[in-house]
């Protein structure tokens, strides 16, 4: 609620802003190393030194933009970080405050930058969809440089829970599905976002994607062995990337709320992990310890929540308003005190905080929505759209369609946003998508835009009749639906995942008109399609493209860009199905025959609808000649896997080689298929490459039930192909070194 206000002030700040030069020095950030670490650990405890114990505490409050702020705290020294300012001349007030405080400590000043600032790049799921590290790494840089700009320093991203349940409306926060693909895409961001001057948050720690029945917020029981395979791997690869700081999750993790988990904050990270930085709690997460009964009061909730290993309480005020207590009663130890603090202050010093000069309001605006950051906003929104059916090569529009009509309201943005899009969309014109299909379409086709629905979200008719009416008289019908408003994000967990709304209702009647209908859907995670693909010509499924989405989506529909996404999550064929992910274990009764007594549904397939890595494009590829350097390979060594990939269609275009393994006998059983390396490749018509993977044996492992990591000798599968089911097959053996 309070993020749409700072969406419109936003909005009136930067809409109207002329173009000025660049004067925002923008940092960099990243740990330091030798002896500029050294002489920081020495500024840290000589500031500790002059610290009172109001103070310390103040350092742990992070406090937000709204009712109930009150910047005299910031003067008094008693809060260390701000969060949910967007406007620089209000940060520029903050960091006035802080000149005013007795110490000068600047404030880290964080925002849920999750997938733009000013410019909005594709939400991350379909970031992820591009299966493009070095793109999703430049989207995550220039929402670093534009939310510098504005004064911000820390951002509350990545979020890089895996998750397996469609259900749950924070899928379109990650990544997807798998713990491979996840990890990649989180070290791209992390250095992205760092690179461009904000420290980041990896998030939330940890299994906050297995809520039960993909509920949010709700209690999540994962083995041991799971933990370290599927949810740990990609927040070890941010860290790994230098991320400064990390959000405990809400969730309680077999029985332990993460945000007093100090198994997992303290042993793990700090002791095991050798994690430096400082742990925010997550919104007032620490008050609701209280409400997961592990806590009797605030005050009991705010020392186990310390002592645990949470540094920084998020909108809690339970720091502020009981630490000092605490630490007077002694049952906080004063070190245990200065440990926390001396993290953030960490943070503060190898962010640079304490040498960078204020946020300059009048450089901001031109540093927002450039050529560069819009350009790689189109990429991702190209890159990241997936072509899931294409029947009678539908697609791209032929010369043949003469009267084209696009309906749905969310061909045309609107200001309306999910939290995750704190700034807005609309600060300069973002093209709609039949006006860029007009820019594209010969001068002879007829484009008739229906918008059927009152908003995007199409709850309501605002006249059907005219919508199919238009479809009847076309030749081809794009109807652009999906999910908006309130179906997806953070608490939106839905157990129908079908089109919301009356949506439906009208893509049958536009199907009942016989006209070929494209379905292109915006939304927040996999939907249920099994009747839009038994029905429709074709289906372009997108994850809100963002600021340059509309523009993308035209170049697809006429076949200016080839497709090039890839699934980053199993589509489901209906919600009884879930969780169904590509690399499950396999059973004691596989099917076979489709008889009874065989692991299967008696009215439903095993398989998803569209599996993991799945994507169409308007050329076809071929793999031949899957090879390794060498038959046998040391649990140490390193194999090199080659295979053949032509492009055998009549266009260039991209295509997402992958690599999968898999262990057919080892001492636990293993999944069907692993992922373990893919390449985004570019082939001319006609074109062959060899592709090469470099596979290392020591990352074939998993880990056992006491989360040792193990590498088992034996024979390995290698499969190469352009999703999940490839098919391109050879092998390894694995030997002791
Ligand atoms: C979310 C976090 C987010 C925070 C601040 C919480 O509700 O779970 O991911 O960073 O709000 O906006």
């Amino acid at each position: 609620m309070i993020l749409r206000l700072f969406a419109a002030l936003c909005l009136t700040l930067f809409a109207h802003a002329a173009p000025a030069q660049e004067t925002v020095a923008l940092k960099t950030v990243a740990w330091k190393t030798g002896r500029e670490a050294q002489a920081i650990e020495r500024r840290i405890e000589a500031l500790l030194k002059q610290m009172t114990l109001e103070e310390k505490v103040g350092q742990l409050h992070l406090s937000g933009r709204g009712e109930g702020f009150n910047a005299a705290r910031i003067r008094e020294g008693r809060m260390g970080g701000v969060m949910n300012f967007v406007v620089p001349q209000e940060v520029a007030d903050v960091q006035k405050a802080v000149r005013e405080s007795r110490l000068k400590i600047p404030l880290i000043i964080g925002l849920d930058a999750v997938h733009g600032f000013s410019t909005y790049f594709p939400l991350p799921l379909g970031q992820a969809s591009t299966w493009n590290p070095e793109l999703i790494e430049q989207a995550a840089y220039w929402t670093g440089r534009e939310a510098g700009a504005a004064g911000i320093n820390w951002t509350f991203a990545p979020m890089v829970d895996v998750s397996r349940d469609p259900r749950w409306g924070r899928v379109l926060e990650g990544a997807g599905e798998d713990a491979y693909l996840g990890s990649v895409v989180a070290t791209a961001r992390t250095r992205g976002y760092q690179r461009g001057g904000v420290a980041t948050t990896v998030k939330h720690f940890v299994g906050y994607g297995a809520g039960e029945a993909g509920r949010d917020y709700n209690s999540t029981w994962i083995p041991t062995s799971q933990l370290f395979d599927l949810y740990l791997p990609p927040f070890k690869a941010s860290f790994d990337a230098g991320s400064m700081t990390a959000m405990a999750a809400f969730n309680a993790l077999n029985g332990v709320p993460t945000t007093a988990h100090r198994d997992l904050l303290t042993g793990l990270l700090r002791q095991t992990w050798g994690f430096k930085g400082f742990v925010v709690s997550d919104f007032g997460s620490i008050t609701e310890l209280r409400l997961h009964g592990i806590a009797k009061d605030d005050a009991e909730a705010a020392r186990k929540a310390l002592l645990a290993g949470i540094d920084m309480d998020m909108m809690g005020d339970v720091y502020d308003k009981h630490l000092a207590g605490e630490v007077k009663a002694g049952r906080v130890p004063m070190k245990a005190l200065d440990e926390a603090v001396r993290r953030v202050l960490r943070v503060k010093f190898h962010l640079g905080l304490f040498e960078r000069p204020d946020v300059d309001p009048a450089a901001a605006p031109a540093l927002m929505q450039t050529q560069e950051a819009r350009e790689v906003a189109r990429r991702a929104a190209r890159e990241g759209t997936i072509l899931l059916k294409n029947a009678n090569e539908t697609l791209p529009i032929a010369p043949s369609v003469k009267r084209l009509v696009v309906i749905g309201a969310m061909a045309v943005p609107e200001a309306e946003r999910v939290w995750t899009d704190p700034a807005g969309l609309g600060r300069r014109a973002i093209q709609s998508l039949p006006d860029a299909l007009k820019e594209r379409i010969g001068a002879g086709v007829e484009l008739v835009y229906e918008p059927a629905f009152t908003k995007n979200c199409g709850t309501e008719f605002a006249d059907k009749d005219a919508a199919v009416r238009a479809a009847a008289a076309s030749d081809l019908v794009i109807a652009m639906l999906g999910e908006d408003c309130e179906f997806m994000g953070e608490a939106a967990s839905r157990t129908k995942l079908g089109l919301p709304g009356v949506q439906q209702e009208l893509l049958e009647a536009l199907v009942a008109t016989g006209k070929p209908v494209v379905l292109v859907l915006a939304t927040g995670r996999p939907l249920v399609l099994t009747w839009a693909d038994e029905h429709v010509a074709a289906i372009v499924q997108t994850f809100h493209g963002g600021t340059e989405g509309r523009a993308a989506l035209a170049e697809i529909l006429t076949g200016e860009a080839n497709p090039s996404g890839r699934t980053p999550m199993s589509f489901p064929r209906s919600v009884g199905q879930i969780p169904v992910y590509y690399d499950h274990l396999p059973t004691g009764r596989p099917q076979k025959i489709r008889q009874r007594y065989e692991s299967i549904y008696m009215d439903e397939k095993n398989e998803p609808l569209y599996p993991f890595g799945f994507g169409l494009s308007y050329s076809r590829f071929a793999y031949a000649n899957p090879r390794v350097d060498r038959a046998r390979v040391a649990t140490n060594g390193i194999a090199e896997v080659t295979v053949d990939v032509t492009n055998t269609g009549a266009r260039d275009g991209q295509e997402v080689v992958q690599l999968y393994i898999r262990q057919p006998v080892a001492t636990r059983s293993r999944p069907v298929r692993e992922l373990k390396g893919f390449s985004k490749i570019a082939l001319k018509a006609g074109e062959t490459r060899s592709v090469r993977f470099r596979l290392e044996a020591a990352k074939l492992g998993y880990h056992d039930d006491a989360g040792r990591y193990v590498v088992e000798p034996g024979r390995f599968e290698i499969y190469l192909g352009g999703s999940s089911l490839a098919d391109a097959k050879t092998a390894i053996e694995l030997v002791k070194p």
